[in-house]
């Protein structure tokens, strides 16, 4: 078989294999408590009258299943999931051929949905509100506006944070869900599924050791799973347990509770630069030399969440806990 073929196989597999790690019903989906039981009562609820479920805003930082939500809500509703962002979709003509493409009940997934352009927000508040958008044909005294009804569909917007989004827009979501980063718990018991899925055997020590280095992210465990795979097939017998997995995380630049480069270099520079702080963003962002966004959506959710920095009015400050992790006082 020519070389070529082999790699694009390879890959497809590679891509099978992601989205089979994608928990498909609610019922396989690990962690959010709270979430899925108010999730699984709206669908229900909705199936029973019928209905499409209503309108759904997704927030919480990357990486935590908002997406595997959405697959999960259209698979549930038995609806077609058409996927976009908010950067791109530039015009409102760009989102009305998306709209009216829709078939009752499907459901319309608008990630980073803060970013969509106000004119083409404004012109998804009445599609959201009663399946009809006004689309204004001509120009000038000769301009008039048609109206266009939908079909039916229900709107899952994802965003990083709900501060983003605008008032009205918050407004026409009936159900609003944050997910919150995963305990260590949650994080082993999908560790551990997307392993029987890959095929792989692993000690559930190992799957903890993975878990607790996951910055409690779900997206970061299945990822850092697959180096540790690679680590145990290369250098051992493919079986992967706790040694294993703590030398090939430590080899991956990985601290004990999941810190990354840009973490460690955000605490230290707040500590060598701005003595501790308080400092603000901005600041920060450019003595980093990274962007505000990627800070604050990113970095800064795990450490205030681990308590390593604080926000204060003044900006952000290091903790006893931060400099401890440090090594520091
Ligand atoms: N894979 C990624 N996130 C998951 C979750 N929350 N539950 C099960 N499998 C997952």
């Amino acid at each position: 078989m020519p070389r070529l073929t082999l790699l694009d196989g390879q890959e497809q597999i590679e891509d099978l294999l992601q989205v089979r790690l994608r928990p498909v019903r609610l019922e396989d989906y690990i962690g959010q408590p709270t979430l899925k039981k108010r999730l699984g009562i709206a669908l229900k609820a909705a199936r029973k009258r019928g209905e499409p479920l209503e309108h759904l805003l997704l927030y919480g930082p990357p990486g935590l299943g908002k997406t595997t939500l959405a697959h999960i809500i259209s698979r549930e509703m038995g609806g077609n999931l058409v996927t976009s962002s908010g950067p791109a979709i530039e015009r409102s003509g760009d989102l009305m051929g998306i709209l009216t493409n829709l078939q009752a009940g499907d459901i319309l997934f608008i990630d980073e949905i803060h970013r969509l352009p106000r004119p083409v927000e404004e012109f998804l508040y009445s599609a959201m509100e009663d399946f009809q958008i006004d689309f204004v044909v001509d120009k000038g005294v000769f301009a008039k506006t048609v109206k266009i009804t939908l079909k039916p569909f229900t709107l899952v917007g994802a965003t990083t944070r709900a501060g983003l989004v605008s008032a009205p827009m918050r407004e026409r979501f009936g159900l609003l869900y944050h997910l919150d980063f995963y305990p260590v718990e949650d994080l082993q018991e999908i560790v551990l599924r997307s392993s029987s899925i890959l095929g792989v055997s692993i000690d559930p020590l190992a799957a903890r050791e993975i878990a607790s280095r996951s910055r409690g992210t779900p997206r970061i465990a299945n990822r850092l799973l697959k180096r540790v795979r690679d680590y145990a097939e290369v250098m051992g017998d493919g079986f992967i347990n706790r040694e294993i997995a703590a030398k090939s995380l430590v080899l991956e630049g990985i601290d004990p509770l999941g810190l990354d480069e840009l973490d460690l270099r955000f605490l230290t520079t707040i500590i060598q630069v701005y003595k501790g702080g308080p400092v603000g963003i901005e600041a920060l962002a450019a003595t980093l030399n990274e962007e505000v966004d990627t800070l604050q959506d990113v970095v800064e959710p795990y450490l205030l969440k681990s308590g390593f920095i604080i926000r204060t009015p003044s900006g952000r400050k290091i903790t006893e806990l931060g400099l401890a992790h440090l090594g520091l006082t």
